[in-house]
């Protein structure tokens, strides 16, 4: 075999209090990633369809970088295509550059066979995160590959356990981010008290999913004293858009990942009301793209 297409679906990373170790993967949208070898031994890039903004150049582009660690890792000199059909609004907050990342180093470890570990997988991957926001965090990269919830239990060495999910409704508001990345500005010097917080949110998400409480789930992923503060403060009707849609019965609405992009999780029945609230809320700002109905999902990358 020498050829594989993928479908790499978004992620929203962080879910609340999780900064860098929780995610989940949406139904959609989602990418499409096609993966050529061939015996030149350089590896080429091309992207069509939302593609503004996306380098091809193998060391700028997540899915080039990637694939250059994989090879350095495991001495492979492959030549390979990599066809990078964007289905998703490039903006901050979908996870879309951990998408083609994972599937590029997904499709490669399924052509070459080379039996890598979901482990394996997500820490090679999450290295092409370095070509955007210049982190490797392993949080999108991971629910890009298992699907589901991950929960990055470490870093040293990556370690990450997924928990399947109900499919639970979600809107996502996807905005632009103004700049390349806030991380730089997120501290974790957040006081004992906030800490203590934090620290009971993150457990109270994991026991919601255990008990596949939604009301629970949305409770614990409204607080997030670590990334809302920096990147709340750059989406000017952040706050009061997620005050006006958890008044109007959204079960929780937190940053998506590094924003500027917005997630609420709802019912079915309220699912279309708070998608026009972001629709409306959302309208004068500059960077809006459009608004997403979409669910969690239990499906990773797969071969299409
Ligand atoms: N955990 C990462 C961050 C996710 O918050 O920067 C980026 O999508």
């Amino acid at each position: 075999m020498n050829k594989i297409t993928l479908r790499s679906p978004a992620t929203t990373a962080n879910v609340g209090p999780g900064y860098d170790i929780f995610a989940m993967a949406l139904k959609e949208p989602y990418d499409e990633i096609t993966l050529f070898l061939n015996d030149s031994e350089k590896i080429e890039i091309c992207v069509s369809g939302d593609c503004c903004y996306i380098p091809t150049n193998t060391e700028d582009n997540t899915a080039g970088l990637a694939v250059l660690e994989l090879f350095k890792r495991k001495k492979i000199q492959q030549g390979v295509k990599i066809e990078i059909n964007k289905k998703m609004p490039s903006c901050g907050g979908l996870g879309t550059t951990g998408a083609s990342a994972a599937a590029a180093i997904y499709g490669l470890n399924k052509l070459l066979n080379l039996n890598l570990s979901s482990n394996e997988l997500i820490d090679i991957s999450r290295m092409g995160e370095v070509a955007s926001g210049g982190s490797p965090h392993a949080d999108n990269v991971a629910a890009s590959i298992m699907g589901g919830f991950v929960l990055v239990k470490s870093y040293h060495p990556i370690d990450v356990l997924k928990l399947d999910i109900p499919e639970f409704p979600i809107v996502l508001a996807a905005i632009k981010k103004s700049q390349r990345t806030t991380r730089g500005f997120i501290t974790y010097e957040i006081g004992q008290e906030k800490l203590k917080e934090q620290m009971a949110h993150c457990a109270s998400v994991i026991h919601a999913l255990h008990t596949k409480d939604i009301l629970e789930f949305g409770k614990a992923i409204n607080v997030d004293h670590i990334a809302e503060p920096v990147r709340g403060a750059s989406i000017p009707e952040y706050y009061e858009i997620k005050k006006k849609v958890l008044d109007a019965g959204a079960f929780g609405c937190t940053i998506s990942g590094g924003g500027s992009s917005v997630i609420a999780f709802c019912s079915k029945e309220n699912q279309e009301k708070i998608a026009q609230m972001f629709e409306k809320g959302f309208a004068s700002n500059p960077h809006y793209i459009k608004t997403i109905r979409s669910f969690t999902s239990n499906q990773g990358v797969h071969e299409i």
